[in-house]
């Protein structure tokens, strides 16, 4: 338990030892679970709980905080990293009302059987005063659900956007210290979670931005004592502009992918756009989450397995598809043996992209010379688009 301003508590788990999300994102540097309390002249708020694993560290740290009562929980986000100890709250503080809208309210009762009294349903930019100190909520939808909102502190400027502006990152620190460190996991939890819904957040950020915030809590990772730092990352991730950067996702069983995949990388290289490669059969998927935040072109790399693409590689553009980066131009290289609809199976995966693709590359066993003259022409067509749109 650690005071981040007065009378302002951070009560969450760092859970160290996490290494998967959903069963799906990697979590190469575990996770926090924050929760607050917000202690009034009048009245005390927990602005969310931990995952139900960690509910014995919250536990512990409201009763080292020797509270007494607790008059409101505040809920942002169902999920149950944050929602799942708001049972075990209600039954320690049994005067306790769960604070939240009404979308937020339905999904609790659905997901966790919350009785329905325990609610104090609140709407878009209502207030809520604990004597000295006064929380204003505001609704900002699809961050990443659609009952996600958040909690402004008045008096203090502290913004608590929940899952909005976190970090996969367990560390000892509660505000940012290592910045490159907290960037980089900021900007994996932005790939992974936030990137599908880039049009809400660019709403929810102008909200937002009318706000005057000193301080960004968010429900993982650090606390933002200088909120600038995540605010203009956010700002360049969710704008508009892509980067002159190629990425190539790609698997090769018996080498002919490769050989395209490197020969196109040297030829890219060598036209000044920068690469990021990715063998699919080692790569963490998260890495490559990052790189689709900026990168303007992807191109997918396959041999042909019984008709169709890999299945790493298929995997990869079901990822991608799911994220919808801003990437506009793809592309698809690889080899068959005898036949196949590789082509048409991995442009049909991605096609909630919004990219134009430009012919592919697709070869008959080994490479030839021929084959890496195509690779060179695919090489100048990138080039040429990246031109276009004036990045190169
Ligand atoms: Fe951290 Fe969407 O839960």
């Amino acid at each position: 338990m650690r005071q981040i301003k007065p009378n302002i508590y951070a009560v969450g788990a760092i859970d160290w030892d996490r290494r998967l999300f959903d069963e799906l994102i990697p979590l190469p540097e575990g996770t926090t679970y924050n929760a607050y309390v917000v202690k009034g002249s009048e009245k005390i708020a927990l602005l969310d709980t931990v995952d139900p694993t960690k509910s014995d560290v919250l536990m512990s740290n409201l009763m080292s905080l020797g509270l007494g009562d607790i008059d409101y929980i505040v809920s942002h986000h169902a999920e149950q990293d944050h929602s799942g100890t708001i049972p075990a709250m209600l039954m320690l503080y049994p005067n306790a009302k769960v604070v939240t809208n009404a979308k937020c309210k339905a999904m609790l009762i659905d997901l966790l059987h919350i009785e329905e009294d325990r609610f104090l349903t609140i709407t878009d930019g209502q207030t809520l005063s604990l004597g000295d100190k006064t929380l204003q909520f505001f609704d900002i939808p699809w961050v990443h659900w659609p009952e996600t909102m958040c909690t402004y502190l008045q008096e203090d400027r502290v913004l608590f956007p929940c899952d909005f502006f976190g970090s996969h990152l367990a560390a000892s620190s509660l505000f940012v210290e290592d910045e490159p460190l907290v960037y980089e996991s900021a900007k994996r939890y932005y790939a992974e979670i936030m990137m599908p819904f880039r049009p809400a957040i660019k709403k929810n950020m102008e909200k937002i931005g009318k706000l005057k915030i000193d301080m960004i809590a968010p429900s993982h990772g650090p606390v933002y004592d200088k909120p600038e730092f995540i605010l203009d990352a956010y700002r360049d991730w969710v704008g508009d502009a892509v980067k002159n950067e190629a990425v190539l996702a790609y698997v090769s069983m018996h080498e002919s992918t490769r050989e395209m995949v490197e020969h196109l990388s040297e030829a890219l290289i060598e036209r000044g756009i920068t690469v990021r490669q990715f063998n699919l059969a080692v790569t963490d998927l998260g890495k490559l989450a990052i790189a689709l935040v900026d990168a303007a072109t992807i191109v997918l790399g396959s041999p042909t397995v019984l008709t169709g693409a890999h299945p790493k590689t298929a995997y990869a553009a079901l990822v991608a598809n799911a994220l919808r980066p801003k990437t506009k131009f793809a592309s698809i290289i690889g080899s068959f043996g005898w036949a196949g609809k590789m082509v048409e199976q991995l442009a049909g995966l991605i096609s909630n992209l919004r990219v134009e693709l430009i012919e592919p590359v697709i070869v008959k066993g080994q490479p030839k010379n021929e084959d890496f003259a195509a690779l060179d022409k695919l090489a100048d067509q990138i080039l040429a688009k990246h031109k276009q749109i004036g990045i190169a």
